[in-house]
């Protein structure tokens, strides 16, 4: 379970977000229990609201890290809906419960052995070939990917295409949820686009150069001497620091060139 009642005065708690909160009341259920929270309020929220404390299925609170996957239906609709608690309000009469893990197949591999053949992935993922094109996962995507064209993009072998076309996934596993082909399309694409970015771009030659100084002891110097500088002082210097102004051309250097 990813959430339980909070059981230190509920009701007191309740009575006072209730003052605190004035907005219309609507009436919502969490795993079949009825609830009234404040309208406008995210899934996330409401569940609070009603004096549930989040144990797991919890993390960002801004969509980016997957944990709160959530289900839902909504009166006289037959379709089973899924969103992110942390991003979908709330709307009356919503029946709701959370699925912040979704067991999944992720195959094991090491990873230093791996090639950017396309092979690596049809034999660690040979149920990549199951997808019937149903598009469901497509539908389940609370960040709007095309997930079954890159699984698509994954079966003919576009290793590349699936990592861009699956960018912005955050591994929630709503997809697989729906899957009736068992895939575990999140996992596919994270090992798609490990394979692209160590594999398959070319080495970003800069970054190799700056982990070669840094390894090389040239900001132990400077790192030592902030380790010993007192908080406020810390603060300081940090908002006193000189930024890159956005845009800055090609040719812009900080004041201070020392750790370039
Ligand atoms: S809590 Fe991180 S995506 Fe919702």
């Amino acid at each position: 379970m990813s959430v339980k009642e909070e059981n230190k005065n509920p009701a007191e708690t309740a009575v006072k977000e209730k003052k605190q909160i004035e907005a219309k009341l609507i009436p919502i259920y969490i795993m079949g229990k009825r609830y009234e929270v404040p309208e406008g309020l995210t899934i996330m929220k409401a569940m609070e609201y009603a004096g549930y404390k989040f144990i797991r299925g919890c993390g960002c609170r801004g969509g980016t890290c997957g944990a709160c996957g959530t289900v839902y239906r909504k009166p006289g609709d037959y379709k089973l809906q899924v969103a992110l608690a942390c991003q979908k309000t709330v709307e009356p009469d919503m029946y709701m419960a959370q699925i912040p893990f979704f067991p999944a197949n992720r195959a094991q591999y090491k990873f230093a052995d791996l090639t950017s053949a396309p092979e690596e992935v049809f034999k660690l993922y040979p149920e990549l070939f199951r997808c019937v094109a149903c598009n469901a996962c497509t539908k389940a995507c609370p960040q709007g990917i095309e997930v079954m064209d890159a699984i698509a993009a994954l079966k003919q072998g576009n290793i590349a295409e699936a990592a861009r076309l699956s960018f912005d996934c955050i591994q929630c596993g709503l997809c697989t949820s729906r899957c009736f082909g068992e895939l575990a399309q999140y996992h596919m694409f994270q090992l798609a686009r490990r394979i692209y970015g160590a594999k398959i771009l070319p080495r970003a030659e800069h970054l190799a150069e700056m982990v070669r100084t840094i390894n090389e002891g040239r900001y132990d110097q400077i790192l030592d001497e902030l380790k010993h500088v007192k908080e406020d002082e810390l603060k300081k210097l940090y908002q006193e620091r000189e930024a890159e102004p956005m845009p800055s051309g090609e040719d812009w250097k900080p004041k201070d060139t020392r750790y370039l």
